[in-house]
């Protein structure tokens, strides 16, 4: 059931009007539903069934810690790509033992605090990290526990700059070098290889890339495994797709244009690669992020201007791309609705923020409910990948989220303020 909906030609998340959220905390304002984000981990997590599996949140989609500790709570593990997130992780209370740590550029201090808080997996990208975090292991005396990611050259057909298992990315071991990568990793000392880590792209609609690489990861388990390496450990990654257009519906609402995305629920992703993954005999981890928190979040934005051009109506609203900057750095499209319904009329328009670059937009060319100074906006699908990347660019102050939980809402994070520019 979706938690964020219309009722009488008002907007709700859970049972609080969001009007009145608005009025009361002003905007832009992140707003999240706490029992739509369980029911996504729960749908995913549940997914497995009896399998031995670790449904990792992937935390660079939303760290607010609030977010974090309840999935932390509702059995989760952690997904973090830097020093910060790994500090966010363990303050929200996630297990040092379901914790792994990803990325192709790890500082040698980042390798030393998640080696001191002895986290589950560092899932290594080239030979010289490889190098490095035995180093560190060694002199910390200790022994690391380590995946290594495989590029498996398979498209995700994603938007290029979320793509990270082609053979041109910078992301993971090629296949023409993994026998190698591994070999070398077992040499070393102070290193325990146990897994083989993949993330093939991020905001993937179709369930086939997935199943090609679960085919890959497992063929390649028992290479390895016929090499002497003992793989115990499959990290599969995240990546799996949600629905942006016509995400919520009302008869004065226009269909988005764009095709209505048949995105299977992420369960049936999971369906899709558990009956390959498990002929591997591995414990399986993934690293949702997207899946997990999307649809759960929305940005609330005022209209502060309306404004024709001989070329062009814009709507000039107060959140931009320092509150939102999916569409301005990907094209993303986010369906953007009133408030409060009151017009069947509709008009084509750009909606843009107040920053000083054209790039600055959250629409473009969209067709949509017409609105009038001061009227309350809501940008759909902005739970992942929207807060996180917020900047203070142009002095911008980065905004306040709400947590709702049935009729309860909570600031989980305050608006800045004037001397947050000063630090
Ligand atoms: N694991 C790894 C190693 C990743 O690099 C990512 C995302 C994830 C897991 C989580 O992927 P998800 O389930 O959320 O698709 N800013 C972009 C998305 C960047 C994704 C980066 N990596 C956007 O707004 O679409």
């Amino acid at each position: 059931m979706k938690h964020i909906y219309y009722q009488e030609g008002q907007l709700y998340c859970e049972q609080v009007r969001l009007h009145d959220l608005a009025e009361e905390y002003d905007t832009p304002l992140y707003v999240y539903s706490k029992t739509q984000i369980l029911e996504n981990f729960n749908a995913i997590n549940g997914a497995f069934g009896e399998m031995d599996h670790v449904t990792c949140y992937a935390l660079k989609a939303n760290s607010n810690p609030a977010v974090l500790k309840m999935l932390a709570e509702a059995g989760a593990g952690a997904d973090v790509v830097s020093g910060g997130e790994l500090f966010l992780a363990l303050r929200a209370g996630f297990p040092q033992q379901k914790i792994t740590f990803a990325g192709v550029g790890k500082r040698e201090d980042e390798i030393e605090y998640a080696l001191k808080e002895n986290i589950f997996s560092i899932s290594v990208e080239s030979i010289q990290e490889l190098q490095l975090v035995s180093l560190v292991a060694n002199r910390l005396n200790t022994t690391a526990q380590v995946s290594i990611r495989i590029n498996p050259d398979i498209d995700a057909e994603s938007h290029p700059y979320i793509t990270t298992g082609l053979k041109q990315n910078k992301f993971g071991i090629e296949s023409e070098k993994i026998q190698e990568t591994f070999k070398i990793a077992k040499s070393l000392p102070s290193i325990e290889i146990h897994g083989i880590h993949t993330h093939i792209g991020s905001q993937i609609t179709k369930v086939e890339p997935f199943a090609a690489a679960a085919k890959l990861v497992v063929d390649w388990v028992a290479k390895l495994r016929a090499d002497g390496i003992g793989i115990t450990h499959i990290d599969f990654g995240g990546g799996i797709g949600v629905p942006y257009a016509n995400t919520i519906k009302h008869e004065a609402l226009p269909v988005d244009e764009l095709p209505e995305n048949q995105i299977p629920p992420a369960e049936q992703f999971i369906a899709g690669v558990l009956p390959t993954l498990q002929q591997a005999g591995c414990s399986v981890w993934v690293e949702p992020g997207r899946s997990i928190v999307a649809d759960a979040g929305v940005l609330l934005t005022k209209v502060l201007y309306t404004k024709e051009t001989s070329a062009r109506k814009f709507v000039v609203v107060d959140a931009g791309m320092t509150e939102l900057l999916r569409p301005s750095l990907y094209g993303a499209y986010h369906q953007i609705v009133p408030l409060s319904i009151d017009t069947f009329v509709q008009e084509k328009v750009d909606v843009v923020g107040p920053i000083c670059e054209s790039g600055d937009f959250l629409a473009r060319d969209r067709l949509m409910p017409k609105t009038k100074q001061q009227d309350l906006l809501a940008v759909m699908t902005v739970g992942a990948y929207g807060f996180v990347s917020a900047s203070n660019y142009n002095g911008r102050l980065r905004p306040a989220e709400i947590l709702v939980n049935g009729d309860r809402v909570r600031v989980i994070r305050p608006r800045q303020t004037f001397d947050h520019l000063l630090q």
